[in-house]
């Protein structure tokens, strides 16, 4: 696909990967619709991009945001949807674990209200995780979530062809997602990516190309497109 002229709604696309990835299409020619509770995280942003205010868990007002733009050609979503538990299944808290979950249900309001709004020669692309297919101990709330975004990506693919529906899944990138500041920040990093085989953090511009990737080729489907910098291997 050429994204020149065409119309991209970037859900959570105010911080790190899906700011990233409306930047990187407006600078392509596409006209720009960022989503997130709070736009104001936001900061400057260039001209093509338009902010609006939704909650991928509010599936009225979600409803009315794409029937407002409909139709429209590229459907994004990286919103990370609400908290994210951290620990071990023993002690994990079940409502923190259940919570977990609000990402895969913003991602299935996006699917189920926005795809009938995608052209059909159009592309829609979700964002998971390294976890979903390898965790350490302590990951099994994000891990399980991926796991399940990715298992939705396959199916839901070979439900909305010819529409092309692909995930991108992510490793330790720096995002404004970690709140911890310099030197404990650098120390977080260095210490979640020492065994990678590119053992630094990614950049959001970095998993913005992954997404591009999968936006642009109109022969990818249903697939997973991995930018973790060798974690998988690791
Ligand atoms: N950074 C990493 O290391 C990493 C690794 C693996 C996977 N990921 C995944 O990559 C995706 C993007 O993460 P990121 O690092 O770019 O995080 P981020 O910088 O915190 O950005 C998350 C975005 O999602 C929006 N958002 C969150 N909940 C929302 C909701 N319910 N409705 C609408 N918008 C919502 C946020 O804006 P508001 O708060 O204003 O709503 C923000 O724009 C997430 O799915 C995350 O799980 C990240």
């Amino acid at each position: 696909m050429d994204v020149t002229g065409k119309r991209a709604l970037i859900l959570g696309g105010t911080s790190g990967i899906g700011l990233a990835t409306s930047k990187k299409l407006a600078e392509l020619g596409a006209e720009v619709i960022a989503i997130s509770r709070d736009v104001g995280r936001a900061g400057d942003i260039p001209e093509g991009i338009t902010l609006r205010q939704c909650d991928t868990l509010d599936r009225e007002a979600l409803a009315r945001l794409f029937a407002e733009y409909a139709p429209f050609e590229i459907l994004v979503s990286a919103a990370t949807g609400g908290t994210r538990a951290r620990g071990q299944l023993l002690e994990m808290d079940f409502e923190g674990y259940k919570a977990s979950f609000a990402k895969l249900w913003g991602y299935v309001n996006v699917l189920q209200l926005g795809v009938p709004h995608v052209t059909q020669d159009g592309t829609i692309v979700l964002v998971s995780g390294t976890p979903a297919r390898k965790a350490n101990p302590g990951q099994v709330a994000i891990s399980s979530v991926g796991g399940a975004v990715e298992a939705l990506v396959r199916t839901v693919a070979t439900e909305i062809t010819p529409r092309r529906l692909n995930v991108v899944a992510p490793g330790t990138i720096d995002t404004p997602m970690s709140s911890l500041e310099g030197k404990e920040r650098e120390e977080f990093y260095r210490n979640q990516t020492a065994k990678n085989l590119i053992p630094r953090a990614g950049t959001a511009e970095e998993v913005a190309q992954g997404i591009l990737f999968v936006i642009q080729n109109d022969f990818v489907t249903g697939t997973t497109i991995d930018v973790d910098g060798g974690r998988l291997l690791s």
